[in-house]
């Protein structure tokens, strides 16, 4: 196994069974509606292409990034946009994707930016939650797997920028963490 991977919390046949279920429900859900979809870039990109190819319903995606965190593991608590949306959301039932809600800062940040562009409708999926790191509520509507409070890569998650590419989730190994990013 590759230097820095620690043990494997959500293996492979795990992930792909929860993301059709997720795809089925939220398929379910938004039945006869135009759903759209806005990543938040880089992590759920991942995730995102897997639970599209889920959905029985039309759907577009978009993708947005902001950056809450430098190159280590605690967030700073700022949030900055560094890509907007292409698409005007106004009156769309649009859906965001995360990879991972922590803290929940980025995303309670960035959903009263969307709020603010009026859509017909604005929910959460989020492929990981942490609910000890909580700082700030976020409502959630799709949750792949609550997770305990340590760092994890793999499956679109990083540390540092790497891991990203890893078919699982795992926990960053100690070794690696303490030499920082
Ligand atoms: P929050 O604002 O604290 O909720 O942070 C959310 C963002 O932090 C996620 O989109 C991830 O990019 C990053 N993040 C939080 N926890 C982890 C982790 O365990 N591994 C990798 N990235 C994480
Ligand atoms: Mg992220």
């Amino acid at each position: 196994m590759e230097r820095g991977v620690g043990e494997v919390l959500i293996d492979e046949p795990t992930l792909q069974a929860r993301i059709a279920e997720l795809g089925a429900e939220i398929s379910a859900d938004y039945g006869g509606r135009d759903l759209l979809m806005v990543g938040v870039l880089k992590g759920a990109v991942f995730f995102m292409a897997d639970l599209m190819r889920e959905l029985t319903v039309t759907c577009e995606i978009d993708f947005m990034a902001i950056s809450s965190y430098g190159a280590a593991t605690d967030s700073s608590g700022v949030v900055r946009i560094l890509k907007d949306l292409d698409i005007n959301i106004a009156g769309r039932d649009v859906l965001v994707v995360e990879d991972i809600i922590d803290s929940g800062l980025t995303l309670s940040y960035l959903m009263r930016n969307l709020r603010a562009r009026r859509p017909g409708s604005l929910e959460i999926c989020a492929l990981l939650t942490k609910p000890d790191r909580r700082r700030v509520d976020v409502p959630v509507k799709y949750v792949g797997f609550e997770i305990p409070n340590k760092f994890v890569i793999g499956y679109g998650l990083d540390f540092g920028e790497r891991f990203r590419n890893l078919p699982f989730v795992a926990v960053l190994h100690a070794d690696l963490m303490s030499e920082g990013a």
